[in-house]
């Protein structure tokens, strides 16, 4: 408790504070607890991800790859893969986080369609792609990485490729307060148009905005 007044005035999270190292890091270092965490993200936690993330379905025709950046071991591109037969898939994560994830494509019966890539998604990402995804992954970071991780989409992506983005808040809608991403990672819930201005930060432009059956939001972008 004593180290969260200090995460709210400075946005630095309190685990940093209280444990000695990132959340990240942490994981990094404890496999068991990270494999824990993997699972949570994944199907039995969370129930099957919904893989309509393409908010004009028509659009879905001139999709052939898709790269789900910091995708965990796969829930949602193996969801993605199984609704759309013609779809590729990349994974990329963290490598002890995708070398969890063959058991989930191995369900999906989609593993020859999928390419895994343990990898930070600071660095240059797979190239070409149509689609990149970010479920659940800006939140868990500041502004500046978060506007990194867009940029790294942002160039990698085909021309006329498309981000989709799992945002908090749509036009207008209220942020949530976000305290347990900051207590934990340093990130924060961003309102529509704090999104869009790191979008912008990062060469992106929104093109739609929709919602998934579940209410989710999302947010698609091209590179400028
Ligand atoms: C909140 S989880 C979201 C996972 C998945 N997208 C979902 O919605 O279930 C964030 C993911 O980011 C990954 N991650 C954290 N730091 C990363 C980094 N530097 N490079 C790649 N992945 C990272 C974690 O391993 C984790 O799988």
């Amino acid at each position: 408790m004593g180290t969260l007044l200090p995460a709210v005035r400075t946005g630095k999270p309190a685990y940093h504070e209280a444990f000695g190292r990132g959340f990240w890091e942490d994981l990094e270092a404890h496999p068991d607890i990270a494999a824990r965490f993997d699972e949570l993200m994944g199907v039995p936690g969370h129930g099957v991800p919904d893989w309509q993330i393409i908010i004009n379905p028509a659009d879905w025709e001139s999709v052939r790859t898709v790269v789900d950046v910091g995708g965990g071991t796969g829930a949602l591109l193996a969801e993605i893969l199984r609704a759309r037969p013609a779809v590729c898939g990349t994974l990329v994560d963290q490598p002890q986080t995708v070398a969890r994830s063959p058991e989930v494509f191995e369900a999906a019966g989609v593993t020859h369609r999928v390419t895994t890539v343990g990898q930070s998604f600071f660095d240059t990402l797979p190239h070409g792609g149509d689609v990149y995804v970010l479920k659940n992954v800006l939140d868990d970071w500041p502004d500046s990485e978060a506007t990194a991780i867009l940029k790294r989409c942002a160039e990698a992506a085909r021309p006329n490729g498309r981000v989709v983005v799992f945002t908090g808040a749509g036009p207008g809608e209220d942020a949530s307060p976000g305290l347990l991403m900051l207590v934990l990672v340093g990130g924060k819930e961003r309102t529509f148009d704090e999104f869009r201005a790191l979008a912008d930060e990062a060469g992106l432009i929104v093109s739609a905005v929709g919602q998934q059956k579940s209410g989710r939001v999302l947010v698609e972008c091209r590179p400028v």
